[in-house]
């Protein structure tokens, strides 16, 4: 497996060889061989449950010439290392960057050597596409970020979405998000056309982390990528479709989803933790694969592996800090946990200056993402990554009849399973606030001068 850097900072390569520089037990060298067949999401299950989240280069895998990397998006310290940044300066930075789109700039061709291979040649088997878990329906590529276009403004879009194998050029897609992709192939079917897209594979994790993101209509998701990079995303024309694609990709499928079609697709296992049933049931037919010499294969473990999830918590942090920022200037910390698959639940801290406030932020954090459905609102002396904490805070300063925000009938995630089947769902607000302004019983706080002395004490007793 190469390690060879790329002249450019915006390759997968380069972050890694990098990311391994400066942290080198975090990223993790698989010599042993492994198999296809569920190993790459065992072993991750397996890190995980040691609370070991590093990215993982599988250099041997059985069948295949192609190297698989895994675990990019995996933890918050390479999510920062993705942005130059470290860990405590990721969500201002991450916030800030979002809100300063930068124009890609567009190379005439790949700067790297590529294979084309198309038409009938066109065959996804050659590609190391693993299971995940078994009662999986199939094979499904899961790092696969579409690139599409708008059919009616021409803004290119960028965002992840499982892809089951169904034949050598055939794929069926879920669109489940429903964001802009089922917004842009909606307007294609409209017109009687396919939607012409790519499926690119191994990238920056910056440019990942910049497709989460919910830009204004006009902004494409590659401006909010060179935005996270505070430079011009490198991009280079596809060799079959009108579209540019982010430049040192290592693979890259060309083709179209298909007006009109619709089979299908899944079971799989989701990030909500279970598997879902719940599918747009798409269709994607490819017509062209372009693999970088040497390309290396990503793979995103399934379920609510944190590879998976992680990046949209942190996603929704950023977006939920810069939506309160505009009107609740005191806003300390946002937390959106794994817990809640990462999509569903947010703890929010302020400091309160006027009465309202909390309630005032409650449905401005739920309109930020369609898929949030539970806001704690907590005052700024409780730590929002300590979920004890924010259950203390709902446990002695909620009072139910008075704190209590609901709204039925909203849209909502698919595949929340306990939402309907078309994915319409109930949101609360708790506030869990002291009452601004009034008294209320006094915090236990150890005065900072005894706890300096017991931490040494405990230090020197080596407990
Ligand atoms: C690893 C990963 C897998 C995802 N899988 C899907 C998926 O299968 N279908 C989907 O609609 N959204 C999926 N999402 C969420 C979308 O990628 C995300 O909402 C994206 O911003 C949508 O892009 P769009 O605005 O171009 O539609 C996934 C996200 C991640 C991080």
């Amino acid at each position: 497996m190469t390690m060879v850097r790329d002249q450019s900072r915006q390759s997968l390569r380069t972050f890694v060889d990098e990311f391994a520089g400066a942290h080198p037990s975090d990223v993790v060298r698989v010599k042993e061989e492994v198999g296809l067949d569920y190993d790459l999401q065992a072993v991750v299950l397996e890190l995980e449950r040691r609370r070991r989240f590093p990215l993982l280069l599988f250099e041997r895998v059985r069948g295949s010439e192609t190297p698989i990397v895994a675990n990019v998006m995996a933890s918050r310290r390479g999510l920062a290392f993705a942005l130059s940044v470290d860990e405590p300066g990721l969500p201002d930075t991450y916030a800030r960057r979002l809100k300063e789109p930068i124009k890609p700039i567009v190379l005439p061709a790949a700067p790297c050597p590529v294979r084309v291979v198309r038409g009938a040649d066109v065959d996804l088997g050659t590609l190391p596409i693993p299971l995940y878990y078994p009662g999986d329906a199939g094979r499904y590529l899961t790092a696969g970020l579409t690139v599409a276009r708008d059919p009616d403004t021409g803004v290119e879009t960028a965002g992840y979405h499982r892809y089951q194998v169904k034949g050598r050029d055939r794929m069926g897609v879920s669109l489940h998000s429903r964001r802009r992709m089922f917004e842009y192939q909606r307007r294609a079917e409209a017109r009687g056309d396919n939607l012409p897209c790519a499926v690119v594979l191994g990238l920056h994790p910056a440019i990942g982390m910049g497709s989460l993101a919910y830009p204004a209509p006009e902004i494409s998701k590659l401006e909010v990528a060179g935005g996270l990079f505070a430079e011009p995303l490198e991009v280079r024309p596809c060799e079959t479709i009108d579209l540019a694609v982010p430049a040192w990709a290592e693979i890259v499928i060309e083709g179209e989803i298909l007006a009109g079609a619709r089979e299908p697709e899944g079971p799989f296992g989701e990030f909500t933790g279970y598997f879902s049933r719940r599918s747009t049931e798409h269709v994607f037919l490819a017509r062209a694969i372009v693999m970088r010499e040497g390309a290396w294969f990503q793979s995103i473990a399934s379920g609510r592996a944190p590879d998976h999830i992680l990046p949209l918590g942190v996603l929704r942090e950023a977006e939920i800090l810069n939506a309160v920022r505009r009107v609740i200037p005191n806003v300390r910390a946002v937390h959106v946990p794994t817990s809640g698959g990462a999509s569903f639940t947010a703890y929010v801290s302020i400091a309160q200056t006027r009465p309202g406030e909390a309630k005032h932020a409650i449905p401005i954090v739920l309109g930020v993402d369609h898929y949030l459905k539970l806001v704690v609102v907590v005052d700024d002396d409780i730590d929002v990554f300590d979920e004890s904490d924010v259950l203390w805070a709902i446990a002695t300063r909620m009072q139910a009849d008075r704190d209590l925000v609901v709204i039925g009938g909203s849209l909502g995630a698919m595949l929340d399973p306990s939402a309907s089947a078309d994915g319409v769902t109930a949101k609360l607000g708790i506030d869990a606030t002291r009452p601004f302004g009034q008294a209320f019983a006094d915090k236990l706080v150890m005065s900072p001068e005894r706890h300096a002395w017991a931490r040494d004490l405990v230090d020197r007793l080596g407990s």
